[in-house]
Parts: C-alpha cells; sequence; structure tokens
C-alpha cells in the first residue's frame, strides 16, 4: 500500500506550533521580503510567503522593486535591513535580473538574517555539522521524513539535481542522518540505473516526470520537489507520480507535498532568528 505524503497537513501543523510560539514570545519576529522585478511564479511565491508570515504573527515587510534596479541599490537596500532591528530575517527572491550578481547578494546578506539559509557561512556550517540557518526546502523534506517516521539510516538515498538551493544541502542534511547518498543531475549517465538501486529519491532537477514509474524500487520513498508545467499547463513533479505511486511505501504529490513545507521552515527559520536576536 502506498502512503501519500500530506505535505499540507504536516505545513500546517508546523504554522499552528509556530503562531503559538510566537504569541508567547516578547520580540514579534520580522521578515523583510525584497522582489526584484516581475516575474508572475516569484510574484505568488512571495505573496503564499507574506501571507503566512500574517497568520503566525510573524510581521513582513515587502520591498518591490522595479526590474531595472541596479545591483548597488539593492545592496544599500540590505545593508539597512540588516542594520534595522525589527527585522529578523532577510529574504530576496530568486531568480534576480541579469545585472545583479546573485552570489554577491546573498552574501551581502548578514548570515544572522539569512533566514533562506543561502549565504556561504551558513552552508558551510551544515556541511561541517553544526548548522544554524539551513534552506528551507530540504529542511522541510528532512521534516517530511521525520514526521512520517521514515527510517534515513543506511538507506541508499539518490538525489537527482545539485541546486546550491535544494539538491547539495538535501544530500549533506541525508549524510548528516546517516544515509549513503549519491548525487545525479541532468547530465548523470544511465540516471535509471541510480535510481532502480535507491531506498529514497528525492527529484529535483526540474524536468516534468524525467523519473519514470518503473525505475522505482519495490517500497522505496520518493519526494518529489519538481514545480513543471506540461504541454497542457498542468502542475507536474518531477516524477511519474502515477507510475512510481504503484510502486513506492511513500511518495509526495504535486502540488501539496513539498511545497507547504518550504513556507513553514523559513517562518521557521525566522522565528528562530527572533529568538537568537535577544
Ligand atoms: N526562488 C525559488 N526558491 C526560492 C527560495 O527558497 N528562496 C528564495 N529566496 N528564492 C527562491
Amino acid at each position: 500500500m502506498t502512503n501519500i505524503i500530506d505535505g499540507k497537513a504536516i505545513a500546517k501543523e508546523i504554522r499552528e506550533g509556530l503562531e503559538k510560539e510566537v504569541s508567547t514570545m516578547t520580540t514579534t519576529p520580522g521578515l523583510a521580503v525584497v522582489i526584484v522585478g516581475d516575474d508572475p511564479a516569484s510574484a505568488v511565491y512571495v505573496r503564499n510567503k507574506e501571507k503566512a508570515c500574517e497568520n503566525v504573527g510573524i510581521i513582513s515587510t515587502k520591498h518591490a522593486l522595479s526590474a531595472k534596479t541596479t545591483e548597488a541599490e539593492l545592496l544599500s537596500l540590505i545593508e539597512k535591513l540588516n542594520q534595522d532591528n525589527k527585522i529578523h530575517g532577510i529574504l530576496v527572491q530568486l531568480p534576480l535580473p541579469k545585472q545583479i550578481n546573485e552570489d554577491k547578494i546573498i552574501e551581502a546578506i548578514t548570515p544572522k538574517k539569512d533566514v533562506d539559509g543561502f549565504h556561504p557561512f551558513n552552508v558551510g556550517r551544515l556541511v561541517t555539522g553544526r548548522p544554524t540557518f539551513k534552506s528551507c526546502t530540504p529542511y522541510g523534506i528532512m521534516e517530511l521524513l521525520k514526521k512520517t517516521g521514515i527510517d534515513i539510516k543506511g538507506k541508499d538515498a539518490v538525489v537527482v539535481g545539485r541546486s546550491n538551493i535544494v539538491g547539495k544541502p538535501m544530500a549533506i542534511m541525508l549524510l548528516a542522518e546517516h544515509a549513503t547518498v549519491t548525487i545525479c543531475h541532468s547530465r548523470t549517465n544511465d540516471l535509471e540505473s541510480k535510481v532502480k538501486g535507491a531506498d529514497i529519491v528525492i527529484a529535483a532537477v526540474g524536468i516534468t516526470e524525467i523519473i519514470k514509474g518503473d525505475w522505482i524500487k519495490e517500497g522505496a520513498v520518493v519526494i518529489d520537489v519538481g514545480m513543471n508545467r506540461n504541454a497542457e499547463g498542468k502542475l507536474c513533479g518531477d516524477v511519474d507520480f502515477e507510475g512510481a505511486k504503484q510502486r513506492a511505501s511513500f511518495i509526495t504529490p504535486v502540488p501539496g507535498g513539498v511545497g507547504p513545507m518550504t513556507i513553514a521552515m523559513l517562518l521557521a527559520n525566522t522565528v528562530e532568528s527572533a529568538k537568537n536576536s535577544k
């Protein structure tokens, strides 16, 4: 019997816990959300993040900048937010317009307010086994696995995707929980055989249904981070869900799997940052 992991319900539980926690805090957590340009997908993500903040009692302040914003202008805003003691988290929605160097922006955010967990300081802490802020999507996936009671120790995990935001930190987090981790990507030779050997598959490569149902080992755990549109405009993941469902023991749907967890962990990081600011 396949179990569908209900990310929406688990994320709701986490948000409710955070709401309770915030109501007892003397400092109201503050998150600055910066969006540059008018990418429609980014606008939806930012709106969802703001709504979620409001629901748990985090004050979010949105800074919507024009697509023509210069790197210097954005750096100057970040410096102001770094100094603002009402702000405990700074989120700069990616991608940024091409005149702005993303790495430079990420490194300008003080690691203490880097609730996305993208700053090399926080990444380095994760890699060396002393995590501070963790990237929200892989952090959310680890919470999904733990709350679902999935045993990670000693398992063969295959992460498909090597982004700084998901694939790389995901591999490190699984390794920290004693999985044996293989990182694959769009140019991996014979991806099929790698996936076929996996007890845990994390698909985060951004290619519609690249992971076929019959690649999934009987009883494997399948986590789908993909958010793609197919030819008919329907939202779908990196995994052939219907096929994989026949073989997996646990699987996340798209939507309603990983997505809601990313936002929940952003809120958790922001609350944590406000607590640390004392
Ligand atoms: N763009 C896509 N995912 C993310 C994310 O988790 N954080 C930020 N800042 N931008 C993103």
